[in-house]
């Protein structure tokens, strides 16, 4: 049987936390492995053709941890924008962010500017990092957009559907058709909310920074067994 290649992959890199503890070391630990199993997981994504790639690299919520912990996310966020990804940038794939700025420091959001603009014009791939984001909060964004258009004549309201939304959103990105989530929690957790209504979704109890290359052809391979019908009948 031939493989079918998913075009959107989402991943919640869940358990870095947990595996720290686990070893006994600090929770930062933890997040510095998933740093490095991320740079690899993304370039075996591209290397086998999937087109787009989102992470949930920070929540709206994760501002409830620790300083120490927040801190030390942001400084790593900004090492792996620099160093990490330069691979990604010379297999031409193009890098975005979702989310909102405020609460990000200066230095965070010119790393964020500088990755955008230099991978801009790369057509090879996705990479969108969602960094400060919540699925409702995208969607209720989109809905001001939408709305101050229809307020200021631009658009008529007939003419809101689901293509108007997409192109509203943070980023205008094509559906999810699979969601990975690591470290045997069962839920979605704010993430990509609209771009996931009709994803597989694939749960593991391997922690994030256990995850590899490995880990992710069993995600293909369950990927591959499911019978997507989108509503419809099986003919
Ligand atoms: C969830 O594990 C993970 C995070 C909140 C951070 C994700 C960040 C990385 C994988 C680092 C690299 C990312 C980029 C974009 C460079 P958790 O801390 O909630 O784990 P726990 O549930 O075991 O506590």
């Amino acid at each position: 049987m031939n493989e079918v290649i998913p075009n959107h992959v989402a991943i919640i890199m869940d358990g870095n936390g947990r595996w720290a503890q686990n070893k006994g070391l600090k929770r930062t630990k933890g997040h510095q492995k998933g740093a490095e199993v991320l740079k690899k997981i993304s370039e075996y994504v591209y290397d086998k053709k999937i087109k787009v790639l989102s992470v949930f690299a920070f929540s709206t919520e994760n501002w409830k941890r620790d300083k120490e912990e927040v801190d030390y996310l942001m400084d790593l966020f900004i090492k792996a924008f620099k160093e990490n990804f330069k691979t990604i940038k010379k297999k031409g794939v193009k890098v975005v962010f979702s989310g909102v700025k405020d609460r990000l420091s200066k230095k965070v959001i010119d790393t964020m500017d500088k990755m955008q603009y230099e991978t801009k014009d790369n057509k090879n791939g996705i990479f969108n990092i969602c960094l400060n984001y919540g699925g409702q909060d995208e969607i209720v964004e989109a809905t001001k957009k939408i709305s101050t258009l229809v307020k200021d004549d631009k658009l008529n309201i007939n003419d809101i559907d689901k293509e108007l939304f997409s192109k509203n959103m943070f980023n205008d990105l094509p559906p999810i058709d699979l969601l990975i989530r690591t470290s045997g929690e069962y839920r979605i957790s704010n993430f990509m909310l609209w771009q996931m209504a009709y994803a597989e979704l694939y749960f593991t109890d391997t922690l994030w920074p256990d995850f590899n290359e490995e880990e992710f052809d069993k995600a293909l391979d369950s990927f591959n067994k499911r019978d997507r019908r989108f509503g419809g009948v099986k003919k």
